[in-house]
C-alpha cells in the first residue's frame, strides 16, 4: 500500500520515535515495512524512515540500487531497519548531495561519516550488526536522523539554510507539490 509522505513543516517529523515493541508487533511490522518499500519506489526513493509516512516509530528501509553508477563498486543494499542504533563511524567525512522526499524540490551537499557500524533488528527481531560504507552508509545516515526528528538541511551551514529559507518556507506552506503521494501540511 503506498502511504502519503509527509512534508517538511509537519512536526511528525520533529519527533524522537518510539521504538518498535516485537512483542506486539507481528505482522503489523512486516505490512507496515512492506508499505515503507511501496512507498518509497512510487516517490523514486533510496530510503525512507517511518515518521515521513506519519508514524514515529523506530524503522527506516533502504535500497541503494537507484542510487549506483556504473563505476561504482559497491553492492546495492536493500533492507529495513527496526530500532536501530549507530553504534561507531568509520572514515573520515565525506561530502555527498543528498536530497529527501519529505523536502521536495532541495539537493544540497552534507559532510558525514564514510562509513558506520550499525545494530539493528531485522523484521523478525533478529539482533544484527553491521559495517557499511559509500552510499549505503550515507543514505543510512539520512534515514537515522530522521528517528531523532532530524532533517538533511539542518546539518547546512547558517549561511546554506538563509539561502534556502525562501524554498523551504514555500514546502511549509503547501505550495511546493511533488508527483507523488504527499499528506499535505496543514495551513
Ligand atoms: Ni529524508
Amino acid at each position: 500500500m503506498i502511504l502519503p509522505i509527509t512534508l517538511y513543516g509537519n512536526p511528525v517529523l520533529r519527533k524522537t520515535v518510539e521504538e518498535v515493541d516485537f512483542a506486539s508487533a507481528d505482522t503489523d511490522l512486516k505490512n507496515f515495512v512492506n508499505d515503507l518499500f511501496d512507498t518509497m519506489y512510487q516517490a523514486s526513493g533510496v530510503g525512507l524512515a517511518a515518521p515521513q509516512v506519519n508514524r514515529p516509530i523506530a524503522v527506516f528501509v533502504i535500497d541503494t540500487e537507484a542510487f549506483l553508477d556504473e563505476g561504482d563498486t559497491e553492492q546495492p543494499v536493500k533492507k529495513a531497519f527496526i530500532n536501530p542504533e549507530i553504534t561507531a563511524t568509520v572514515g573520515g567525512n565525506v561530502r555527498f548531495s543528498e536530497g529527501c522526499l519529505s523536502v521536495p524540490g532541495i539537493n544540497e551537499e552534507v559532510l558525514r561519516p564514510e562509513g558506520v557500524r550499525i545494530r539493528y533488528q531485522d523484521v523478525e527481531g533478529n539482533q544484527l550488526e553491521e559495517e557499511y560504507h559509500g552510499k549505503a552508509a550515507r543514505v543510512i545516515q539520512h534515514e537515522y536522523d530522521h528517528l531523532f526528528g532530524k532533517v538533511f538541511v539542518d546539518r547546512l551551514s547558517p549561511l546554506k539554510k538563509t539561502l534556502l529559507k525562501s524554498k523551504l518556507n514555500e514546502i511549509v506552506a503547501g505550495k511546493k507539490v511533488p508527483a507523488y503521494r504527499i499528506k499535505p501540511n496543514k495551513k
